[in-house]
């Protein structure tokens, strides 16, 4: 079975493109849209009611042209509305729940260290992942103001680093060999965040295991694309400069109101 219809990719703004990496190097030749919904972010401090209907918006907008399945590229909009999204539209959604599961699985010590949104940390879905592991101690820490400073370009600011020391210390002190990155944003931190761990602590984000599942969904019920590459597309419904710079200026950037 083929299918030459675009996969859709949404998230609260420039950080799924982490996922959206890690989706096109495993299926190349499938086409991707990717929305970024940056003019909304950061989605983590917003209401469950308000991330179900910006989700909703970015769905529509994304069945509108076309996709085949949509990957709920964003933390914050998998734990608080994807549930919503299934029982609303027929196409598969697949999201990104933090990766709590290899790491509280493969904790030496019994204690492992996540950092997320507010929203995420505060979900049902969330708690509901968590309660599994009853051995293992969490540390949970909210990321205050990362996302915005990732949105804003601020990648490598001292502020960053700063806020990064702030909410790593105590999970040092506290003994953690496993750091759950809970927020599609946060993997463009890795190289600051391994200047603050030591070696032994590792760190988990979900962009592999995302792009694993969306391979078997295509196998299973939607069909692979038959093409023999693809011609990736942007939006973002802010200024294209930053999400241009996090996508190494390889691919064409649309500013779209949406
Ligand atoms: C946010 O918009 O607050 C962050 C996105 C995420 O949770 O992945």
């Amino acid at each position: 079975m083929t299918n030459d219809r675009p996969i859709g990719v949404f998230d609260s703004g420039i950080g799924g493109t982490s996922i959206w990496k890690a989706i096109h190097n495993l299926l190349p030749n499938e086409q991707t849209i990717y929305l970024a919904d940056s003019k909304n972010a950061p989605y983590g401090q917003k209401s469950k009611q308000e991330i179900i209907a910006l989700s909703m918006k970015n769905t529509d907008l994304l069945i509108e042209m076309g996709c085949k399945l949509i990957v709920v590229a964003c933390n914050t909009a998998t734990t608080n509305a994807i549930q919503e999204l299934r029982a609303k539209y027929s196409i598969p959604f697949i999201g990104i729940e933090p990766a709590i599961k290899p790491a509280a699985t493969n904790s030496k010590t019994q204690k492992i260290g996540i950092l997320a949104t507010k929203g995420t940390l505060n979900s049902e879905l969330f708690n509901k992942t968590a309660e599994k592991f009853q051995d293992i101690k969490i540390i949970e820490q909210i990321g205050h103001g990362l996302v915005q400073l990732i949105e804003n370009g601020q990648i490598n600011s001292t502020e960053m680093t700063q806020l990064l020391y702030s909410y790593l210390t105590p999970m040092i002190e506290a003994d953690i060999d496993y750091l759950v990155l809970g927020c599609s944003h946060y993997p463009y931190l890795i190289p600051q965040i391994k200047k603050i761990l030591p070696e032994h602590i590792q760190i988990i984000d979900s962009g592999e295991a995302v792009a694993k599942q969306t391979q078997n969904i295509l196998r299973e019920k939607v069909g692979f694309s038959s093409a023999e590459s693809s011609n990736p597309i942007f939006y973002t419904n802010t200024n294209p400069k930053v999400l241009s710079e996090i996508l190494e200026n390889k691919y064409p950037v649309e500013e779209m109101d949406f």
